[in-house]
């Protein structure tokens, strides 16, 4: 269980993010949605402990994340695997080497100096490529891919860091919409076939309507809505994006809203 309580993160007067507070249930797969300046990405980088909270606390199984230094807070940052608009692999590297890379937080310092891999980690690295029809490719230098299939490289080295957590930060900003879609699913199989907590910041309303079971809402860095998708009004998604709603919804009209369990229990049913 990930507990984040009255989250905030400056930056000299500004909080990106403001007072954040929310539970996600193990298996789920949660989407933070609002407007560009939000606080989307500084939401996601402080549970990952890249950015440090200016108050306020995030607690997973009962740990205090926040308090983590040094060797904890490598393996902490390796239990919430970040995947990120630009992939951020080694482009002149082979694909399986990236992968391998993911596994770099489990070896013992000596080890990851030599560069020899173990056996059993290039067995579960390729088994994960294999998860998102990539094994074929292992070879292959990174840059040579399309970025679809890039960002399923990054899927797979996040895999293999065995996570407890994906925190994917736009992950088809950059990508096409068979690319999109091919991207997403893999993210989606992660959910719920490895039951990995999945959040991920979208900018379109209707991805994160089609793939969430759950969704934040942000604006000004405070959490403005937290609910089920079918809870998302044409009202609230004008407060998030501060225009109109039809232009963030492609044109689709809503759905009138149905019985939507209390806010923040959608992942936890
Ligand atoms: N390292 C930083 N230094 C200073 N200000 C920052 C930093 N990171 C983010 N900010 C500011 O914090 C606010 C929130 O930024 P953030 O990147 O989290 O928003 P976002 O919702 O991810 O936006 P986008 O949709 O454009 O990615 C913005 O006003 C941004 O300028
Ligand atoms: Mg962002």
């Amino acid at each position: 269980m990930l507990v984040v309580e009255g989250l905030t993160c400056r930056f000299g007067a500004k909080a990106a993010v403001d007072g954040a507070s929310f539970e996600i249930a193990p298996g789920g797969f949660v989407g933070v949605i609002g407007r560009s300046g939000a606080g989307k990405s500084t939401l996601l980088r402080t549970i990952n402990r890249l950015a440090t909270p200016t108050e306020g606390r995030i607690l997973f199984d009962g740990v205090d994340v926040t308090a983590l230094r040094g060797k904890e807070l490598r393996q902490w940052r390796a239990r919430a695997a970040m995947i990120f608009q630009q992939f951020n692999l080694v482009g002149r590297l082979d694909v399986l080497t990236n992968v391998l890379m993911g596994r770099l937080a489990a070896m013992p310092a000596w080890r990851s100096l030599t560069q020899a891999w173990l056996e059993e980690d290039k067995a579960l690295a390729m088994s994960a490529l294999e998860q998102f029809d990539m094994a074929s490719l292992a070879a292959q230098r990174t840059d040579q891919l399309s970025g679809g299939q890039q960002q399923r490289v990054a899927i797979a080295r996040a895999l293999v860091q065995q996570p407890d957590l994906i925190l994917a930060d736009e992950p088809i900003a950059s990508l096409d919409p068979r690319n999109t879609k091919i991207v997403m699913d893999a993210l989606l199989r992660i959910n719920k076939h490895f039951g990995i907590t999945v959040i991920c910041n979208l900018h379109s309303l209707d991805l994160a309507r089609s793939y969430c079971d759950r969704l934040i809402g942000m604006a000004a860095g405070r959490v403005v809505f937290d609910g089920a998708p079918s809870a998302l009004t044409e009202h609230v998604a004008r407060e998030l994006y501060d225009l109109e709603a039809s232009e963030v919804m492609g044109g689709v009209p809503l759905p009138v809203p149905e019985a939507v369990p209390a806010l923040g229990t959608a992942a936890a049913a």
